[in-house]
């Protein structure tokens, strides 16, 4: 029977590979098991720690069910969601930056007319206006994009989190030939990400803080460009230089300025889209 030394192993699971016949698989399947061994011959990893492991991940995906994504937040907590945001949207020129999906994205939210409220259940928060115009890298306004945007409640909390919450705080909004937006809703609030689950455990562990500056979601789409998938945060939030999940760009930051009411704010910003 074959034994293999530390090196000679890794090379010969590799070598295991040989008759893939996607390049692409290959290609990441072997550099996955170099870096996972490679891992555990630098902290000299234990079998105790590795079943530790193996149990974490497994916890980690059952915590996870259609409403609630434990794997995108390990992800997005390790940095590793924002590295390859880095490595696939680097945006040189004038157009909008992106920023992490984050967990709580749900297909399907309702189409609404445009300057409908978002948050018609919200109890408490300040009403907030939320407008601007979608335009392309020359300025032109983008007629028929698609505004899917998402947010946390008042309490912290996204529908998802709350039993039987329904569709809250989501909607869709589709630019006319202006290319023009505007929809009412509550000021977001910072909040933390889940701690009742693995992840969560994980920060505690580590001393991390599992908070997130303030922000609304978007993921602006529109045929010919790039999709977008960004926020928009609140200029001042105190969490804004240790958000848990690294999310935060200068240029998504927002002043959200005094309303037409006292208590209300207003919350103005262009995106502009990137060629596909
Ligand atoms: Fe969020």
């Amino acid at each position: 029977m074959a034994r293999f030394s530390e090196d000679a192993l890794t090379e010969a699971v590799i070598a295991r590979m040989d008759k893939c016949d996607n390049p692409r698989l290959k290609q990441i399947m072997a550099a996955t098991v170099r870096h996972l061994h490679a891992l555990a011959r630098e902290v000299k990893l234990t079998e105790a720690e590795w079943f530790q492991a193996i149990q974490f991940l497994t916890a980690t995906g059952q915590k996870c069910d259609d409403k609630r994504q434990e794997f995108i937040l390990l992800s997005d907590t390790l940095g590793l969601s924002m590295m390859v945001d880095a490595i696939n949207h680097a945006r040189p020129g004038s157009e909008t930056e992106s920023t992490v999906l984050g967990p709580f994205f749900v297909e399907g939210a309702p189409d609404l007319e445009m300057g409908a409220n978002i948050a018609p259940h919200a109890k408490g928060g300040a009403p907030t206006l939320v407008s601007g115009k979608v335009s392309d890298g020359s300025g032109r306004p983008v007629a028929g994009a698609l505004l899917d945007v998402w947010q946390a409640g008042p309490d912290g909390f996204y529908d998802v989190q709350k039993p039987d919450a329904g569709m809250d705080l989501r909607a869709r909004f589709r630019t006319g030939t202006d290319g023009k937006y505007h929809f009412r809703t509550v000021k977001p609030v910072s909040y933390p990400v889940p701690t009742d689950g693995p992840v969560g455990q994980m920060l505690l562990k580590l001393g991390r803080h599992p908070y997130r500056p303030a922000h609304l979601h978007f993921i602006v789409s529109a045929p010919g460009h790039e999709p977008l998938t960004t926020h928009l945060f609140v200029k001042g939030d105190g969490y804004l230089d240790s958000d848990a999940v690294f999310g935060v760009k200068d240029s998504l930051i927002v002043d959200f300025k005094p309303g037409a009411k006292p208590g209300e704010f207003t919350c103005e910003y262009d995106f502009v889209l990137k060629a596909a």
